[in-house]
């Protein structure tokens, strides 16, 4: 090696070893006739003295070198002067006195700093990730993920899971999402699909005797890109056979504590086990199937309260089957900021917030403090348990429109009052999903989680009377708000599928075609199964504080679906698009994917 020591590994232990460092240049300071740099690898930084009086040339040789410059340095171990240790760094007792200094490569400025943490535009970040991986934020949040994906290794190794790699080029599986193709140069005019999970080997692999699967598996999904979306991401998948939703949630969860009081112990887990709840209460109470549970601020339904109300747009709502429902906010709040409320909620489609204020001397004010009687309004602040200061917001309107704005408007003031705790992780069970949507566009069902899925079992009637009262047998780990990971027990019988397929709208030649191997695979013993996949990306940036998953991964793409570090995706030469059998007949303009 061309160095003895790391630059985060010296300690009082080492006074008087010659040692030899190598790394980039951190920091240079010049001053009281000496030279200081801070040399700097993924370990940490050492200082290093350089003294005119006892090395000449590497004094001379230290006052020219620049930041990010990589060097290798000799020198010996000293303690630092008395009053000048710096307990904040873990080589901070000692420093290195230079013999010599050898630049091994140049560098030219880079176009941010790396040596202090500030705010750089994303586009530059991406254009120049090397220099931004030097940073500290994303080396420590690429030592998480490391973290992260060893300990979840070592965990299921040691409880017998197998893990088995599942091919990138394969046939499509659909999981909602449109699909990358890559043609086929020796059958021109086929395409493979690009895996939107190993779903279907993973269940294939059950029928194969592989009882414990598990895989670190990339994904990938050709889908609009948002803080929590890559096109593509990695997901911990995971499969057992002879198991039940019971077993796979208990092994996942112990799995998930485990993990957090190995790798994040600085984050408490808010209820263990993780509290169930059902996705009608998902929805009723909080509007939404991933509630962020740190904090209460329920909703609540207010509709027998003003079904006979003389204010018409109350009334009128529950009359033809809408909801009109409140949440109580332990505050006041200004004209202007319950304007920003209400404009929020509009851009969401409801057509208005009405508000009612509690006075601690009595009074009631708010936009439907006139137009409602005043038994309806004792009856709405009993029912929200709104108390004297508080503020209910209230919204009418059809259902799914009611739990987006209101289900919103509570995470807003979740955050608006501070009631969220940032070192806290909520995780919840979400269980119960329905196995279909009806898709009015299409006139056809649609599953909600995937096509494989099995219903609960004492609803299985319904699949030929009532489709859309079925619950899956599915579950959701759900923390902070945000979908961690989703599975289900599988369908194994092959006509339970085949029906299936048929309510989703697939003609017998369409099953054949797409899922034939999977019907015929279940003909030759399939055991009963389930599993679960949870986004890693997910995962490391709730456990790293990050917002945004882009954060947690070395070289994700740009929000506009550009690798801005390499150029792709790029064109390609004619002749390469020929032996394909493919030519483009519509194409970005040049610069597109520049930006
Ligand atoms: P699902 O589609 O719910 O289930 O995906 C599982 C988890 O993967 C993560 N995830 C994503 N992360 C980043 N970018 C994306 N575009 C993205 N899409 C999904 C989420 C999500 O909860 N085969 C099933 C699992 C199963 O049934 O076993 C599946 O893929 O964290």
């Amino acid at each position: 090696m061309l160095r003895t020591h790391t630059c985060g590994e010296l300690r009082a232990e080492h006074v008087g070893a010659t040692v030899t460092l190598a790394g980039w240049v951190h920091r240079r300071r010049d001053h009281g006739g000496l030279v200081f740099v801070d040399v700097r690898d993924r370990n940490g930084l050492t200082q290093v003295v350089f003294d005119p009086d006892a090395a000449p040339a590497a004094f001379e040789a230290a006052r020219d070198v620049g930041h990010e410059w990589v060097v290798a340095v000799d020198g010996s171990v000293r303690p630092r002067p008395a009053g000048q240790a710096n307990p904040n760094l873990p080589t901070g007792a000692v420093e290195v006195v230079a013999s010599a200094l050898r630049v091994l490569n140049p560098a030219r400025t880079p176009p941010f700093e790396i040596n202090r943490e500030q705010a750089v535009e994303d586009g530059t970040r991406l254009r120049y990730r090397y220099l931004d991986i030097r940073r500290q934020r994303m080396q420590r949040n690429l030592v998480l993920r490391h973290a992260v994906t060893a300990f979840i290794r070592a965990h299921l190794n040691a409880r017998d899971f197998l893990d088995v790699e599942t091919p990138i080029l394969m046939k499509a599986t659909p999981e909602g999402a449109r699909d990358f193709l890559v043609p086929s140069r020796v059958h021109p005019g086929r395409f493979y699909a690009l895996p939107q999970s190993p779903q279907q080997l993973k269940q294939i692999l059950m029928v194969a005797g592989i009882d414990r699967y598990y895989q670190i598996a990339r994904c990938f999904r050709d889908e609009d890109l948002r803080a929590d979306r890559e096109l593509e991401f990695t997901q911990l998948d995971l499969e057992m056979a002879f198991a039940e939703a019971g077993d796979i949630m208990a092994l996942n969860e112990d799995l998930f504590v485990a993990l957090v009081a190995a790798v994040a112990p600085q984050l408490r887990i808010r209820q263990v086990p993780f509290p169930h709840l059902t996705y009608a209460d998902a929805m009723e109470r909080y509007g939404t199937d991933k509630p962020d549970i740190r904090f209460g601020l329920e909703m609540v339904d207010i509709g027998p309260d003003v079904a006979g109300s003389a204010f018409r747009v109350f009334a009128d709502t529950v009359a033809r089957g809408g909801r009109v429902k409140a949440i109580a906010a332990p505050a006041q709040f200004t004209r202007r900021e319950i304007d920003a409320f209400e404009a929020f909620v509009k851009g969401l489609g409801a057509a208005g917030l009405a508000w009612l204020a509690f006075d601690a001397d009595g009074a009631v004010r708010g936009s439907v403090a006139r137009a409602l009687a005043a038994p309806e309004i004792a009856a709405i602040r009993d029912r929200t348990g709104a108390g004297d200061g508080a503020t209910v917001f209230i919204v009418a309107g059809d259902a799914p429109v009611v739990a987006l704005a209101l289900g919103r408007l509570r995470g807003e003031l979740g955050r608006h009052l501070d009631l969220i705790d940032p070192g806290e992780l909520a995780f919840l069970w979400l269980v119960d999903p329905p196995l279909f949507e009806w898709n009015a566009g299409e006139a056809r069902w649609d599953s909600v989680h995937h096509p494989f899925t099995s219903a609960v079992p004492e609803d299985v009637p319904l699949l030929d009377t009532d489709p859309g009262r079925i619950r899956a047998q599915a579950y959701d780990v759900v923390c902070n708000g945000y979908e961690l990971g989703g599975g289900s027990i599988r369908i194994h019988e092959r006509d339970v599928q085949a029906r299936v397929f048929a309510l989703l709208g697939l003609s017998d030649a369409q099953v054949q075609a797409q899922f034939g191997h999977l019907l015929t695979a279940f003909e030759f013993g399939a055991p009963p199964h389930g599993g679960i996949a949870w986004g890693i990306d997910r995962t490391v940036a709730i456990l790293a504080g990050e917002a945004n998953i882009r954060e947690v991964i070395a070289f994700p793409k740009s929000l506009s679906a550009v690798d801005l570090l390499t150029g792709a995706p790029s064109p390609v030469p004619a002749r390469d698009l020929a032996v394909l059998g493919i030519s483009v007949v519509a194409s970005s303009p040049p610069d597109a994917t520049d930006a």
